[in-house]
């Protein structure tokens, strides 16, 4: 299964995880969000990964605050029916704890309202913040990178979630 990794990134962080996750996959391609001609791109993806870091603390919507929230109402409205989908998020879980990576699960809601198989759920032990709205059901929605306290962390926890993706694909 080909992977399609859109990120978008304010100062860098985002891009080189999605960098590194095009080198981890076997099969994948990656693209800059605000580099598709149109978010409806993302329906002919085969699987999808999508990378956004939290910029806007706290808000209920538009917390990438990145390109993101221009398109994140949109999302809903694509033919994603049974794609698998995964989401990456980038915060710091020191500074901004009780808000760590709260985008990742606005782009979860928005892509399982367009149908999409929500795959790449990760264990929170791993992790030490307060509290974060991409907890879903004791399961972060998605795989939080934090590179502002833990990057020595980030090269382990890539391999092993995209061990997670490739088998919950194949499946
Ligand atoms: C003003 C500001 C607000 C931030 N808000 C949050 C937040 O609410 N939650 C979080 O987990 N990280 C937050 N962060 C941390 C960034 O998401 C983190 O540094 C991320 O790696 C940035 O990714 P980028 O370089 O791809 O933009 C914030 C950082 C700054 C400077």
């Amino acid at each position: 299964m080909k992977f399609t990794i859109v990120y978008a990134s304010a100062t860098g962080h985002t891009e080189d995880i999605a960098e590194r996750l095009d080198q981890l996959l076997p099969d994948s391609e990656l693209k800059e969000l605000s580099d598709l001609k149109s978010i409806q791109d993302i329906e002919t993806c085969e699987a999808l990964i999508c990378c956004t870091p939290t910029w806007n603390t706290g808000s209920d919507v538009k917390r990438s605050g990145t390109t993101w929230d221009d398109y994140v109402e949109q999302i809903p409205t694509l033919n994603c029916s049974g794609k698998p989908v995964a989401i990456v998020g980038l915060g710091d879980s020191a500074a901004f704890s009780k808000f760590f990576c709260d985008a990742m699960e606005e782009l979860y809601t928005a892509f399982k309202k367009a149908g999409g198989n929500l795959i790449g759920q990760v264990s929170g032990d791993d992790y030490i913040f307060d509290d974060s709205k991409s907890m879903i059901d004791g399961m972060f929605c998605g795989l939080p990178i934090d590179e502002d306290n833990e990057s020595e962390k980030t090269q382990d926890r890539l391999e092993a979630w995209c061990q997670t993706i490739l088998n919950e694909t194949n499946a």
